[in-house]
């Protein structure tokens, strides 16, 4: 597959608003087929995590800018999932922490902020077989992939599991924030699969996402 010229390896795009299941049914997912699984959400809640340490306002984009940019971001996988360190700190433990919900829309929107995440996307796949979840992925970071899917849930239901995980999100917000951003905004790729989780449990929704993979001639062990 190749974009902006670059030839990467086979990338199977989980696109979806918040708390639409695509964590669980990506990371399953990946399993299945023996690919990475990378969660580009948490670089950018890693990065918005820094910037709060830092005491900067997710509001000031030239500030999230500059600090974006000296930050020394690294990106990898364990056990076949992505891991990210920042000025050489695990944030893992704080991603999800309410700050880091209620800022990560503002600091996802900065456009700088997104070339340098897509960049660190980008270089996953120079080298692995991937299932990345996200907002973009199927309709800027990786375009020219055939495997998209976009995941949705009833609003009830993605707030339920929110208040299960013990998580006070905004979702409403996010989702808004997400969508109506200039740069990169959550949107349905045309080519993209959509699949509602609403009813469905994770192994139900991996396995139509395998299913529409074999149609798609994607060689699949599982
Ligand atoms: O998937 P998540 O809820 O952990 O993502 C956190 C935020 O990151 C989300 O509100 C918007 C942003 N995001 C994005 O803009 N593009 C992506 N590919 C992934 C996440």
């Amino acid at each position: 597959m190749s974009s902006n010229r670059q030839s990467f390896h086979r990338v199977v795009a989980i696109d979806g608003p918040a708390a639409s299941g695509k964590s669980s049914v990506a990371r399953e997912l990946a399993q299945r087929l023996g690919f990475a699984y990378v969660n580009s959400g948490a670089i950018y809640r890693a990065i918005t995590w820094h910037i709060l340490q830092k005491g900067i306002d997710a509001g000031d984009s030239d500030r999230v800018t500059q600090t974006a940019e000296s930050a020394e971001i690294t990106c990898c996988l364990q056990d076949n999932e992505s891991r990210i360190f920042i000025d050489n700190v695990d944030p893992t433990d704080y991603l999800r922490e309410d700050r880091v919900n209620e800022s990560v829309s503002r600091v996802s929107s900065v456009p700088r902020v997104r070339r340098i995440v897509e960049q660190k996307m980008r270089e996953y796949a120079r080298s692995h077989d991937l299932v990345m979840e996200g907002r973009d992925i199927g309709s800027v970071v990786f375009p020219d992939t055939p495997y998209k899917f976009y995941i949705v849930a009833s609003r009830e239901v993605r707030l339920r599991r929110r208040a299960a995980q013990g998580q006070r999100d905004e979702i409403t917000m996010r989702d808004h924030a997400d969508s109506s951003r200039l740069v990169s905004p959550l949107v349905l790729a045309k080519d993209a699969h959509v699949i509602d989780t609403s009813h469905l449990t994770i192994e139900g929704v991996v396995s139509e996402v395998v299913a529409r993979l074999k149609e798609m001639g994607l060689k699949v062990s599982a």
